[in-house]
């Protein structure tokens, strides 16, 4: 069975309690489920994980990431400085698509630049929750 690996980057374990207008009132492990049920649908396996050390998501994509499908990455405020989460992603030769729950190109600025991007195949941003499903969909095809 393919694998699919989804991290989820810094403060997203506040899901659901953090800006709730713009983030939404559902938490992270209802993300985790609403992913695990449509890889489920999708025939592949999942393993999630969340950081809020860039050391550490750059560990969990080292290890979980070579031999997998592809990669869901949210790196959060990460996408828009990380260089060492960009240059880890190239080394890794699978499929990435990054996604973003708001739309970072219609927020601040500095939002609008991810330098992670870089290194996806594609970027959802905006499409909330929705957004895990359509790069779900994606990477299963690869
Ligand atoms: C985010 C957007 C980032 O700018 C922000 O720092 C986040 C979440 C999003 O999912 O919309 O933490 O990646």
């Amino acid at each position: 069975m393919k694998k699919i690996v989804v991290v989820h980057g810094p403060n997203l374990n506040l899901l659901g309690k953090r800006e709730p207008h713009i983030y939404g009132t559902r938490s992270l492990d209802d993300l985790n489920t609403a992913v695990r049920d449509k890889a489920s649908k999708l025939g592949v396996e999942v393993t999630t994980f969340q950081s809020n050390h860039e050391g550490e998501i750059i560990d969990f994509l080292q290890k979980e990431g070579p031999g997998s499908a592809g990669i869901i990455i949210n790196p959060g405020a990460f996408s828009h400085y990380s260089l060492a989460i960009y240059d880890c992603l190239l080394a890794l030769a699978v499929p990435v698509v990054e996604v973003h729950l708001s739309n970072i190109h219609a927020r601040e600025e500095f939002r609008s630049k991810s330098v992670t991007a870089r290194a996806a195949r594609g970027v959802i941003t905006g499409l909330g929750f929705a957004g895990y499903d359509l790069a779900l969909e994606y990477l299963v095809t690869q």
